[in-house]
């Protein structure tokens, strides 16, 4: 039996084509990139997260000589913001990333453990969470939720 997986996503050329709202969400990522701590790959990702009560949490990558301990900015601002806010569900979540000096335009995709991570707290708030990606200056991606990028995913339910 053959079966097929379609997923739908929303292409924007650049930050201008968002809406106001959302377009601020991403000026917050992209601030937060310029924060990254990532001496290695210099390669910067900024993160904002936009919570239930309307507050907004920042994060960025954060590398370490011992390459292995350093951590995505993904997972370094929803750790964050959940062991901060537990109680808080999260909107949207912006995430900008690209290489120091030079221009990315492709939008940059969140490595497979976040995706994890992200699906985590998804499941626990039982609300999607409106998930854009992109780059500094082009291409945004928007999924409507973090299933979207986790198909066949690892989940409690297994355990
Ligand atoms: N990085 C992120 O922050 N998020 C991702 O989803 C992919 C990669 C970081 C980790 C590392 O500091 C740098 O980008 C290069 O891999």
């Amino acid at each position: 039996m053959k079966k097929e997986l379609t997923i739908r996503y929303d292409v924007f050329a650049n930050a201008d084509e968002l809406s106001d709202a959302d377009r601020q969400l991403f000026d917050k990522a992209a601030e937060a990139r310029t924060k990254a701590y990532a001496p290695y790959s210099d390669f910067l990702v900024g993160c904002a997260l936009l919570l239930d009560n309307g507050e907004t949490v920042t994060g960025s990558n954060q590398e370490n000589a011992a390459y292995p301990s350093g951590l995505c900015a993904e997972r370094s601002t929803i750790f964050w913001t959940h062991g901060n806010f537990p109680d808080q569900r999260i909107l949207k979540m912006f995430v900008v990333g690209g290489p120091r000096d030079g221009k990315q335009d492709t939008a940059v995709p969140p490595c497979g453990a976040c995706r994890q991570s992200i699906l985590e707290y998804e499941r626990l708030q039982s609300e999607d969470i409106e998930f854009f990606f992109g780059s500094p200056e082009g291409e945004i991606v928007r999924c409507g939720s973090i299933r979207d990028l986790v198909p066949f995913s690892f989940g409690a339910e297994f355990l």
